[in-house]
């Protein structure tokens, strides 16, 4: 997958698109990143890139011609434009999913109050990390990488992905890891007990109590069995295990 990324920032990318598992994938040839500096394209002497809003008020906007003249080029090559902004479709796991299955992106990232509405024309999805405004998409950009590079082929293992909160519409269960006893706290036993399906029963039955108490909406959608929904009737009436 190539994502080529459109920023007045570039120094944003650096390390998160290096590090950890993106930046191995980087280095595996599974994720090709291009960062782009938008002040390249800008306008004029001093590269200008924004102005004042036509109407008045407070804040800059985004001039369309640098946003165009990076963006085009990439639109060429065969890219898929999202915008970065709080206005756009809510990301969620399955969006992610989603977007992971293309093979060109090209991020834009939005700064200051706003862009000039006739960037949208070059735009093919829009999407917001969530109901709270940032500075500037750079942030979000950066998590809407990492989230979909989790459903590149190969970047992490299957079985690591299956078992992760929301891919199975359930929150995950809890985990633990040595030592056994910590300050007082016990690794449950059921975990030491060697019986495979009994663990997995334990963990089912774990991330649906997670996910009843925590986030009840995510039920409604989730595929359940017979059997959770014994186990979900259980829970809800405060049974005990
Ligand atoms: N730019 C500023 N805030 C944002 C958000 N919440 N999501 C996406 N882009 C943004």
């Amino acid at each position: 997958m190539r994502i080529d990324v459109v920023t007045l920032f570039p120094g944003y990318f650096e390390a998160p698109l290096g590090t950890s598992i993106i930046g191995r994938a980087s280095e595996r040839g599974l994720l090709e990143f291009g960062v782009h500096d938008l002040r390249d394209h800008g306008l004029g002497r001093h590269r200008s890139v924004d102005d004042q809003p036509y109407g008045g008020g407070a804040g800059m906007v985004m001039r369309p011609e640098p946003l165009f003249a990076a963006v085009e080029p990439l639109k060429a090559a065969g890219a898929t434009v999202v915008l970065l902004d709080p206005a756009g479709e809510r990301l969620t796991d399955a969006l992610a999913r989603e977007l992971a299955t293309l093979r060109h992106l090209a991020l834009v990232c939005g700064r200051y109050e706003g862009i000039d509405d006739r960037v949208r024309a070059l735009v093919d999805r829009e999407v917001s990390i969530g109901d709270y405004v940032l500075t500037g998409g750079e942030l979000p950009a950066l998590v809407l990488i990492d989230a979909m590079s989790r459903f590149v082929p190969g970047v992490i293992d299957d079985a690591s992905q299956a078992g992760d909160s929301f891919a199975g519409g359930l929150l995950e269960h809890p985990q633990y890891t040595r030592p056994e006893s910590f300050r007082g706290m016990d690794v449950p036993a059921i975990l030491f007990s060697g019986h495979h399906a009994e663990v997995d029963r334990w963990r089912r039955r774990e991330s649906l109590r997670r996910t009843l108490e925590r986030r009840p909406d995510l039920l409604a959608g989730a595929p359940l069995t017979d059997a959770d929904r014994v186990v979900l009737d259980e829970l809800r009436g405060g049974g005990e295990d």
